[in-house]
């Protein structure tokens, strides 16, 4: 009988984790889960109601005080925060950069690590974000970290906010990058790192479509 796994996905901002967790998750007929929107979630209550990214306190008890629900629809994730549809909301260059600052509270990362373990626990999930192999599943049966060099990665970033006419500018687009790899890579609670079981894939040259037949491939040796 096949076993339903826990597949973990990390990797820096724009290495195509969404893409590709989104397409192993059809491909499987597991639920995805973007732990990303959560900590995206937080940080857009945090803007809305002026908690400042210092107050560490007050900010984990905004934390403990939020419902976050994922609901997918279409193959696609919707995000509610407290009830209210903010899928299109937490996609901003504002919220993605206060994410990666309230991600540096381990109080914040406690409350969100605790749902995020609750929803994958069952199995049947693939999972992304920064942290998911090393501290939210670290039993996980099959972890990838995938990475792609900064330029494509500012490169996709640019494009899809383009496609949403959001006029940003490419080189800007790479400094965020660098100043949130540098953020998520350097906190001390939970930072970006390879578990050292997990299976490094390189996207910058593989289409989409490569890298998640690639990973289906790894998970099905082992369901
Ligand atoms: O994947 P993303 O860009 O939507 O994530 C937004 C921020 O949240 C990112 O800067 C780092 C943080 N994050 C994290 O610290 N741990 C996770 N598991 C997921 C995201």
């Amino acid at each position: 009988m096949s076993q339903k796994l826990i597949i973990a996905i990390d990797g820096p901002v724009g290495s195509g984790k969404s893409t590709l967790a989104r397409r192993v998750a059809a491909l499987m007929g597991y639920l995805y889960i973007d732990t990303g929107a959560m900590y995206r979630a937080v940080a857009l209550k945090a803007l809305r109601r002026g908690v400042s990214f210092e107050a560490g306190d007050a900010l984990a008890a905004l934390a403990g005080e939020t419902r976050i629900d994922l609901r997918a629809r279409d193959g696609a994730q919707q995000v509610f925060l407290d009830g209210e549809d903010v899928t299109a909301a937490i996609r901003t260059p504002e919220v993605a950069q206060a994410a990666s600052k309230i991600a540096v509270v381990p109080g914040v990362r406690r409350v969100l690590v605790a749902e995020q373990r609750r929803a994958g626990e069952q199995g049947g999930v693939v999972m992304e974000g920064r942290d998911i192999g090393s501290v939210v599943f670290p039993d996980a049966q099959l972890k990838i970290f995938l990475i792609a060099s900064p330029e494509i990665r500012a490169d996709r970033r640019w494009r899809e906010h383009q496609q949403k006419g959001d006029a940003i500018d490419l080189a800007r687009t790479l400094e965020e990058i660098h100043e949130r790899d540098r953020r998520d890579r350097e906190r001390s609670d939970s930072p970006l790192v390879r578990a050292k079981d997990a299976v490094v894939v390189d996207s910058t040259a593989m289409e989409p479509e490569e890298v998640a037949r690639l990973v289906v491939m790894l998970a099905k040796e082992l369901a």
